[in-house]
């Protein structure tokens, strides 16, 4: 059987770094749905689609090939052959990721993708509705998350050590703004579902959060 584990969680609660040490200590790969999300932000951003406009950000995404590959350093995220890995982290994308990613066909379009991947691929999949609606019969199924305040100070000093200057309150504010917009959509909206594991990690330091996570799918993969 493949391994696919499926995690997911809020804005800043560390799953994507998280998901790939558990990932390298479990030997399998791991997918991060939201940067495939963020590709599909700036493809439209760049292609001048109006991102408020859900029909023509759907057409965009249909028109485009979204595709990852795995490297030493990570994954990388394709778009139409054009690696766009290094372009997406920026807080205009991360809020563009967010906005087309409430649209039905967009989701479509990418949980397809994702399915095929981990249909072939032992994997961790991270994102947003992994359990609910990607891999809804993942052996593992985890919720990854933090306060809100414990998220952004963790933002703000990752982006401290990169010289950026934002104060920590636009960090918070700019997190509640996703947080709120990614839990609020119509469609397969961020929430815990009954299956899930809760993993709060307000008061874990990263390696006791991995070291937890990989109990668990011990725990659950020898039922
Ligand atoms: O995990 P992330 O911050 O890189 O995700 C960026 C945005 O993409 C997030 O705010 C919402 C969207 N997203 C989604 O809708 N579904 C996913 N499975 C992953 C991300």
């Amino acid at each position: 059987m493949i391994l696919n584990i499926a995690m997911d969680g809020p804005v800043g609660a560390g799953k994507s770094s998280i998901a790939r040490a558990v990932a390298d200590r479990l030997g399998i790969l791991h997918l991060d749905t939201g940067a495939m999300y963020r590709a599909v932000g700036l493809s439209a951003i760049r292609a001048g689609v109006d991102l408020q406009d859900e029909a023509a950000v759907t057409a965009h995404t249909r028109a485009i090939d979204v595709a990852v590959a795995h490297s030493e350093n990570g994954q990388r995220t394709i778009v139409n052959g054009e690696d766009l890995t290094d372009y997406i982290r920026t807080p205009e994308v991360s809020m563009a990721a967010s906005t087309v990613g409430r649209y039905q066909g967009v989701r479509r379009e990418m949980v397809a993708i994702q399915q095929r991947l981990a249909a072939t691929t032992p994997m961790l999949v991270d994102g947003r509705d992994i359990c609910v609606r990607v891999l809804p019969n993942a052996p593992v199924k985890l919720f990854l998350t933090a306060s809100a305040e414990e998220r952004a100070r963790r933002r703000w000093l990752e982006m401290c050590q990169k010289g950026d200057t934002t104060p920590y309150e636009e960090v918070l504010k700019d997190l509640r703004a996703r947080d709120e917009q990614d839990m609020n959509r119509a469609v397969d909206p961020l929430r815990p579902t009954e299956d899930a594991v809760i993993v709060d990690s307000t008061e874990m330091n990263f390696d006791q959060v991995v070291e937890y996570i990989l109990g668990i799918v011990k725990e659950k993969t020898n039922e």
